[in-house]
């Protein structure tokens, strides 16, 4: 099974809430990791950051290859990067699943996608809230999920954008069926619900799990308001 086939089993099974570890506690990751498996999360999102595309530095490489060895769950690299290209073989390495990039990162996004799915993982195309979508019109048939952020990237516990709505229900419209629809940033109990109304399918969820304790509840009914259509 290509690494890629993963997000293909995935998009067939409803609503997935993917937990966002930026906010984990990182000096306890193999018992985070656990209480996400036994909250029954299908894929991990991880938030690798520069501080030079985003004001914000997180993690590389060796978090992730930690969190590789740590768990069977299919994993979703959120790269908050200038210039990915020069990572995509190293994500690999590291062993990502699904590579998303920035289209505002890259000066030819294309090839960067091209050079994800050559790798046999699935390819994303994200974009910040204030950027059109014209910007990424051309890039969809060479995408197998679409990202649309909800808040700016870079940091977590920011306030929900209803822009992202607009977006969701404008590719909604025009991706092909097997294309998945992410949104990421300020989705919680009161947020989910609209968004997959107007076509998320997969809902990145940082702040809203981990300031709780049961990990279980809480997905559980954010999985539950986000099948409420
Ligand atoms: C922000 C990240 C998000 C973030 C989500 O740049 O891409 O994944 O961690 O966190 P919350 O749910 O707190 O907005
Ligand atoms: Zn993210």
């Amino acid at each position: 099974m290509s690494r890629r086939d993963h997000l293909v089993r995935l998009r067939g099974q409803g609503p997935l809430v993917l937990p966002s570890l930026l906010q984990c506690d990182f000096g306890n990751l193999q018992a985070e990791v656990r209480r996400l498996e036994a909250a029954e999360v299908q894929a991990l999102h991880l938030d690798v950051m520069d501080g030079c595309f985003v004001p914000n530095l997180t993690y590389g490489m060796p978090i992730v290859a930690a969190i590789r060895r740590l768990t069977d769950l299919p994993l979703d690299v959120h790269l908050m990067i200038a210039d990915p290209g020069r990572y995509v073989e190293a994500f690999y390495e590291a062993g990502a699943d699904l590579l998303t990039i920035h289209v505002e990162a890259a000066d030819e996004p294309r090839a960067v996608l091209e050079r994800i799915r050559d790798r046999g993982m699935a390819a994303g195309v994200a974009l910040n809230p204030g950027t059109p979508l014209t910007t990424i019109e051309q890039l969809l048939d060479a995408v197998d999920l679409v990202l649309v952020m909800s808040v700016e990237a870079g940091f977590g516990g920011q306030a929900f954008n209803r822009v992202a709505l607009e977006k969701l229900s404008w590719l909604r419209s025009r991706v092909a069926a097997g294309t998945v629809l992410e949104v990421d940033g300020g989705i919680d109990p009161t947020t989910i619900g609209s968004c997959a109304e107007a076509g998320a399918t997969w809902f990145v969820v940082g702040s809203a799990i981990f300031r709780r304790q049961d990990y279980t509840a809480t997905v559980a009914d954010l999985v539950h308001r986000a099948a409420l259509l």
